[in-house]
């Protein structure tokens, strides 16, 4: 792992998970998600932009099935706390009816954006539909949620990296980073 005084933003903390480890974890979801849609043609990635476009993009090329990719881009009404309210910035392109989709997000914390989102993309009555994160915050949690693909459950912290941000920076991180606001910016 790198030392801290290489990161290039002060605030960051640690590392908590390697670029290694997660290229791992994302080649089994890749393999678990070839075998669970193998008798699928109508294979849809959607994902939440932006936090959702690097492990997105890492993740369909260990998906040995075609595969289509679309966006929707949400943003909560209340920034500071989730508040259950969400709103619809930009629309998926695809009709989505009788598609096998796979709702991707980068990180779920209190599960109001997957179920909110979930609710809405059933509406359109796609063939199947599943969700997929890279990291989960199950101390957070609150609503039941249930992730079909999950990469890592991490502990409460606040992480960048990997599509992650924090004020729009660290998103080109190649590991996922706790931080520490006390550290100050960089
Ligand atoms: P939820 O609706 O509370 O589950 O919010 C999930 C969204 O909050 C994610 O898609 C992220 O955009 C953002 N988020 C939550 N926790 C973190 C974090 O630790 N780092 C970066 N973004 C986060
Ligand atoms: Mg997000």
């Amino acid at each position: 792992m790198d030392s801290p005084s290489r990161f290039p933003y002060q605030f960051i903390d640690r590392v908590i998970i390697s670029e290694a480890d997660i290229r791992t974890r994302v080649k089994e979801l890749g393999e678990q998600i070839t075998r669970d849609y193998q008798n699928s043609e109508k294979i849809l990635l959607l994902g939440l932009l932006r936090g959702s476009v690097v492990f997105l993009t890492d993740l369909m090329r260990e998906v040995r099935r075609p595969i289509t990719m679309d966006f929707m881009s949400i943003s909560s009404y209340n920034k500071s706390e989730s508040s259950g309210f969400v709103r619809i910035d930009s629309d998926h392109k695809t009709n989505i009816r009788g598609w096998d989709v796979i709702l991707i997000d980068d990180i779920v914390d209190s599960g109001y954006t997957i179920r909110t989102v979930r609710k809405l993309l059933l509406d359109r009555e796609p063939h199947s539909l599943k969700v997929c994160a890279l990291l989960d915050k199950p101390e957070r949690h609150k609503v039941d949620i249930s992730i079909d693909y999950l990469g890592f459950s991490i502990p409460d912290y606040f992480v960048v990296g990997y599509g992650l941000d924090y004020d729009e920076k660290g998103r080109n991180l190649p590991y996922i980073a706790s931080i520490d606001l006390s550290k100050g910016e960089g």
